[in-house]
């Protein structure tokens, strides 16, 4: 009989599987018992038979579990080498699961430089709920430590981070953790297990937006979250059936199917990324352009200790530096989207000040760099060459 606290209890498969094998097969097997469907069926279904009351197969109400999403949620704690994962309804949902942990009073240090609408969940509905945030720059480490006090009970980091690619040492970062007694989340969302493994780096929480590059073709929005530890998990299982944030099976079954192409997808997405971001540089029309991968990149050496590779992710500014130069050439683009959201197979450009960063006052945003001029791009996995070509004719 399932109890409420079994996922837990889901076991990693015993084999051992290097990461390619695992976006595949990690917590896959005995998928369907019933026929040997090789993809989990989609359970679209609320609630299951009881013989008895009490008396089901694992699962009694779609909300506290399904076999579908139970499926998507061993796959990710097996691809970030966690133990226990959950799926909720959006990338949101899941950091709004991890808030759930704390109390009015309690204090969270937050990188400054992050997704703008976790900056907005922050400090627009949990801040009124008395929990009190401090935004600051990670790039240093050493900055951290003069905001924790007896309050502080989490550090939330996104890295690289989102649009500014920033990088931050996680394995620094949790060893301030560790000696404060405090824990560490980590938004993967950018680099993925292909490229970063937070667990492994000492992080207790990873979180994603599988909307981006877990489910890799912008048709699904959804969250995840992965730990390690079980007394974490359960309080997190918990908030995930009494919020009832979860996603739909179908959804579920997206992002899994999403994930079993992970690895070639994002081996595409840098070697893309790493053209479009040195063309971008040669432009005399380009101002400055972020992506970890240039040496100069001030947390280059970070970036290459923590990550496998440097991504498909980039920011740049015009030679202009004016809103209207950065708007003339993204209403140029062809082969580039010119959309919110990130992580698909195609190519996508967005205006953080105008869209996914709005949310984030201008003299904040002016603080990390989101200036008026700067355009996000997230490359896609086609021809490198229609790339590049698509934006030197836009840059004209
Ligand atoms: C880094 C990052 N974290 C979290 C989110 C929120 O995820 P979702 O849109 O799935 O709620 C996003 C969305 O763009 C993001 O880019």
């Amino acid at each position: 009989m399932r109890k409420d606290n079994e996922h837990a209890t889901f076991a990693i498969n015993a084999i051992i599987m290097k990461f390619n094998t695992k976006t595949i097969h990690g917590g896959q097997e005995n998928i369907d018992p019933a026929y040997g469907s090789v993809m989990p069926p989609i359970y679209q279904t609320t609630t299951y038979s009881q013989s008895t009351p009490g008396g089901h197969k694992g699962f009694e109400y779609s909300r506290s579990g399904n076999p579908t999403r139970s499926a998507l949620e061993k796959s990710l704690a097996s691809i970030e080498n966690g133990k226990f994962g959950l799926a909720f309804g959006s990338g949101l949902a899941a950091i709004d699961a991890v808030m759930k942990l704390f109390k009015p009073g309690e204090e969270i240090i937050s990188t400054n430089d992050l997704y703008g609408g976790s900056y907005r969940l922050f400090t627009s509905i949990f801040e009124n709920m008395g929990i009190k945030f401090h935004f600051i720059g990670m790039n240093e480490v050493g900055n951290i430590e003069k905001y924790i006090n007896q309050n502080t009970k989490l550090l939330w980091i996104e890295t690289p981070t989102n649009p500014m690619m920033n990088i931050i040492d996680i394995e620094a970062v949790s060893k301030i953790a560790k000696s404060h007694n405090l824990l560490l989340a980590v938004d993967n969302t950018f680099a993925t297990p292909y490229l970063q493994q937070p667990l492994d780096l000492g992080a207790d929480i990873v979180m994603h937006s599988a909307t981006k590059y877990l489910g890799g073709h912008s048709d699904v929005v959804l969250g995840g979250l992965v730990v390690k530890d079980e007394k974490l998990a359960k309080k997190l299982y918990f908030i995930q059936k009494a919020s009832g944030a979860i996603c739909g099976p179908q959804d579920s079954f997206l992002v899994l199917r999403g994930i079993k192409t992970l690895h070639l997808r994002i081996q595409r997405h840098c070697e893309n990324g790493e053209a479009v971001a040195k063309f971008l540089r040669s432009h005399p029309k380009v101002g400055k352009v972020y992506w970890p991968g240039f040496e100069d990149h001030p947390n280059h050496d970070i970036a290459k200790k923590q990550m496998k590779d440097f991504g498909g992710m980039i920011s740049f500014t015009t030679k202009e530096d004016t809103l209207k130069s950065a708007t003339n050439l993204v209403e140029k683009l062809k082969v580039f989207t010119l959309a919110e959201s990130l992580g698909g197979v195609e190519s996508l450009a967005g205006h953080p000040a105008s869209m996914t960063h709005a949310s984030i006052p201008k003299e904040e945003r002016a603080k990390t760099g989101v200036v008026d001029s700067l355009i996000r791009l997230s490359v896609g996995i086609e021809d490198e060459e229609d790339l590049i070509n698509d934006l030197k004719q836009a840059l004209g």
